[in-house]
């Protein structure tokens, strides 16, 4: 898609109803996200879910998809110890969901991780810039890279993604020039999340963009939906009816 200059389109799902839709609407890859976590657990951050529950997901989205590449990410603690650990993780999760690639967080401090993987026959998508299982490392959700230092290290991190042959990578907040820069340097795809228009693909979390959910707004979130006022409207008019005895009625009944 790259090479034939067109964008990719990417979205999150937890569940096989969405990843059908999904499907069926011809998104380009569905990501099997730790955001999970936060959006469909309630927990904070991304740290706790497991490696189970990213199973449980992703075998429910997989037996939604007819046609759309489905990644799945390596939940925090289950690859930065050690690359067998971390081929062990991938493993399960393309053997027990049947996703077809995996995604994890970090550059070169987690490539030997990354090599281990992609040695066994796993495509890797790599996620660099705002990565939030580090979240306690960082302090903020905010923009990174801004700074030079920060910026630098990264173009330098997707080189190394790229030269151990992850087949894309995941840009998330950062400056859209830094994106501009980084797509200079680098050959392989490029999807990102708050890193602007210089890059191959954009990838939102599916529960932001039909506004199921509505306390997280983000510069970089595009909301096409309001389905959480939508969802309240329909539960309050159920209840006045069941209330009132007006549900069901004569129609709805055996
Ligand atoms: O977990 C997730 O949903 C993600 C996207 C925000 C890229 O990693």
């Amino acid at each position: 898609m790259k090479k034939n200059g067109e964008k990719i389109s990417m979205l999150t799902s937890y569940d096989f109803t969405f990843a059908k839709i999904l499907d069926e609407a011809n998104i380009d890859i569905i990501l099997v996200g730790d955001s999970a976590s936060n959006v469909f657990a309630g927990n904070e951050t991304t740290v706790p879910i497991t490696l189970d529950e990213m199973i449980y997901h992703a075998k429910s989205v997989v037996k939604g998809v007819k046609r759309a590449l489905v990644v799945v990410d390596l939940p925090f603690g289950t690859y930065q110890s050690d690359p067998q650990e971390a081929l062990r993780s991938a493993i399960r999760i393309m053997k027990e969901s049947g996703a077809h690639a995996v995604k994890l967080e970090g550059g070169i401090e987690v490539s030997e991780s990354i090599t281990r993987i992609i040695n066994a026959g796993i495509p890797v998508m790599g996620h660099l810039g705002l990565t939030p299982q580090s979240i306690y490392k960082f302090g903020t959700y905010n923009v990174r890279g801004a700074d030079k230092a920060e910026a630098d290290q990264l173009i330098s991190d997707a080189q190394d993604l790229e030269r151990i042959g992850c087949f894309a990578t995941v840009l998330e907040k950062i400056p859209a020039q830094l994106a501009k820069n980084v797509s200079k340097k680098t050959k392989f795809p490029l999807i990102g999340i708050g890193a602007g228009n210089h890059v191959d693909g954009q990838v939102l979390v599916l529960h932001d963009l039909i506004g199921l959910t509505n306390e997280f707004n983000p510069r970089f979130l595009r909301r096409y939906l309001d389905l959480n006022n939508s969802i309240k409207d329909a539960v309050s008019r159920y209840i006045d009816d069941v209330k009132s005895e007006s549900f069901p009625n004569k129609d709805e009944m055996y």
